[in-house]
């Protein structure tokens, strides 16, 4: 049977805006390395308070050449949290430098400040924080070690710290990622900001192959990559940039009807919800997970969410225990159990501007039924 009204996880903005920009910079014909770099760069900078921006391909790469600015090598060992996306421990992994894991919140989802502190040894280079499902880390407890921090703020757009600054703000370099189903979409693409000229210096040679600005065509000084971003993506992101507000907005009310929606399964049968702004935090909605009671099938419910019309994934499972990161230092489980026991009872509803709260009703419904 097809579903024809299935609701499905992601959906992004996109309106007459964003093709209106995509056809101005085909009609100027300069599809790279054009104005709408440094325009898109500048315009991102402001809105999370950073000194400085590079428009890059992704957020994988962000964090590669963020690790990069702040001198993460071969041998090194980089604290960070087992339960992200694979691309933060992969980053790490590029340079031939070592992710170490260590246990997360059971409120916050993000790297515990007292397992990380635990975690440090005299080869750490670096600490990598996750800003998982836009909630803010919390990076001044991991500022007290002075070493060079690194954050994952893929997930993170319109997020901030108990004292005001935004997250990217605080001057560590910060990845955000761009992909269709973040809060700003360009379709693949990433910014990674941050407060040192010298960084963004070196960033901006290593996303184009090593090339230095002031040096001829195609003299190239030190190892680079090609991380650029285009001009079309870049005249998206300028796009998006304008609905910046609007779009929070709308997934901050979605947010909420699902806490009404889902409060009775919470308070009935021990479903857990994203946890509240705590402490002065804002968290910047970018998915709204839930975890089921232990116990629970997960992938049977997410099976039968399915055939409700409700599109639901497993969301995250914890890295250690991918089979990757397993054969390669032999984690095994019960390393990181708060990671574990979160990751293995996590499933993402779907989630996006356009929701609407009818739609919210049907998936509450649909949980319900399952969950009965
Ligand atoms: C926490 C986290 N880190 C890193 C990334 C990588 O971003 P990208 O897919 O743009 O490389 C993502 C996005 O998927 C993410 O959610």
């Amino acid at each position: 049977m097809t579903i024809i009204d299935e609701i499905p996880l992601a959906r992004p903005v996109l309106g007459e805006a964003e093709e209106q920009a995509v056809l101005d910079v085909l009609r100027s014909g300069q599809l790279s390395l054009g104005p709408r770099v440094p325009a898109f760069e500048q315009a991102f900078a402001a809105v999370v308070g950073a000194r400085h921006a590079s428009a890059v391909s992704s957020g994988t790469s962000g964090l590669h050449l963020g690790l990069r600015a702040v001198g993460v090598g071969e041998g090194d060992e980089v604290v960070t949290s087992p339960f992200s996306f694979v691309a933060s421990a992969n980053a790490v992994l590029y340079e031939r430098a070592r992710p170490v894991f260590a246990d997360i919140d059971p409120v916050t989802l993000n790297l515990d400040p007292a397992a990380a502190a635990a975690a440090i040894t005299e080869r750490t280079r670096a600490l990598l924080p996750v800003h998982i499902f836009g909630y803010p880390a919390d990076v001044p407890a991991l500022e007290a070690h002075g070493l060079p921090i690194v954050e994952d703020a893929c997930e993170a757009l319109g997020a901030a710290h108990a004292d005001g600054v935004p997250v990217g703000g605080r001057g560590h370099p910060a990845a955000f990622g761009f992909y269709a189903n973040k809060q700003l979409t360009t379709g693949e693409g990433g910014m990674l900001v941050m407060g040192s000229a010298e960084h963004k210096k070196q960033v901006d040679s290593e996303r184009n192959q090593g090339r230095a600005p002031d040096m001829g065509w195609l003299d190239h000084d030190r190892l680079g990559f090609n991380y650029r971003l285009s001009d079309v993506a870049c005249a998206i992101g300028l796009a998006q940039l304008e609905r910046l507000d609007d779009m929070l907005a709308a997934r901050t009310r979605v947010a909420g009807w699902y806490r009404q929606a889902l409060a009775g399964l919470a308070r009935d049968r021990g479903l857990e919800l994203p946890c509240e702004d705590r402490g002065g935090d804002r968290r910047g909605w970018f998915v709204f997970v839930v975890q089921l009671p232990a116990g629970t099938d997960r992938d049977g419910t997410i099976r039968a969410l399915r055939e409700l019309g409700v599109q639901s994934k497993p969301y995250l499972p914890a890295i250690h225990l991918m089979s990757f990161y397993r054969e390669l230092y032999g984690h095994r489980p019960g390393e990181f159990p708060v990671a574990e026991d979160v990751a293995d009872r996590s499933v993402a509803l779907p989630f996006f501007p356009g929701l609407t709260q009818g739609q919210v009703g049907r998936v509450a419904e649909a949980l319900e039924r399952v969950l009965a």
